[in-house]
């Protein structure tokens, strides 16, 4: 290093096996950035932890309800009867459609497995207002308000509520963590039943 480019480094007294150690200023750039970091981080805290920023969690289920529902849009209307429904919850790619949905809107009140919770188990075989599959359809577009159970037509159209109503019904007969306790006495008939001529078209809802 030529001896007039810069200022003579100053050397630490100490010494420790031969080795010597300088003290030289640390640069400007990494001060800077030093005490940006300081700075930034109680405004990220105060933002995202205390505040109103959205955790990861949030950002993850807006992200997934987009892709379900830019997916749908793609598979264009679906009729609402019982033969759309149970074919909905016989299509593994439809059906993950209905478990993002479901995750994201269901799970709080009926477990992200269907276990239940504050809204009743949806695996077991007892139902309180489920008849046949197009009854799905009924509760979730039109609620069981005074029960707690919101309805979902604002929210949805037919054929995301059709999705959903397949992949509740696929629900049946699953074995959630923790299941709640059966509640209603209405016990349908296997869903392929309902696939016969004479119960398909069941007073299809509008
Ligand atoms: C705020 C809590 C809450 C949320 C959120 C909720 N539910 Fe419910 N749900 C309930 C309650 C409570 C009932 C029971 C209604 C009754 O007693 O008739 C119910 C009933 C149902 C039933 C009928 C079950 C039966 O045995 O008759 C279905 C199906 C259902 N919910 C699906 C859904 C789906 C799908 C979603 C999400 C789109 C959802 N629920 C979101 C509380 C909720």
């Amino acid at each position: 290093m030529p001896e007039s480019s810069t200022v003579e480094p100053q050397v630490l007294d100490h010494e420790c096996d031969g080795i010597r150690e300088y003290d030289n200023a640390l640069p400007g750039w990494w001060t800077f950035l030093f005490w940006a970091c300081i700075l930034f981080s109680p405004l990220y805290i105060v933002y995202y932890h205390i505040g109103v920023g959205p955790s990861i969690y949030l950002e993850l289920d807006d992200e997934m309800a987009a892709a379900a529902e830019a997916q749908l849009a793609q598979l264009g209307p679906m009729p609402v009867d019982v033969s759309t429904i149970l074919g909905v919850a016989a299509d593994p790619k439809k059906l993950l459609i209905g478990r993002s949905m479901f995750r994201t809107n269901c799970s709080v009140c009926h477990a992200a497995d269907g276990g239940g919770n504050a809204g009743p188990n949806l695996c077991d075989d007892t139902y309180i207002n489920i008849r046949s599959p197009l009854d799905f359809f009924r509760v979730m577009h039109d609620g069981v308000v005074p029960k707690g159970m919101p309805a979902w037509s604002p929210r949805y159209n037919n054929t995301q509520l059709v999705v959903l109503a397949g992949y509740v019904a696929s629900l049946r007969g699953g074995t959630p963590a923790a299941p709640k306790a059966a509640q209603g006495d209405l016990k349908p008939a296997a869903w392929s039943t309902f696939l016969t001529p004479s119960t398909s078209t069941l007073e299809a809802p509008k």
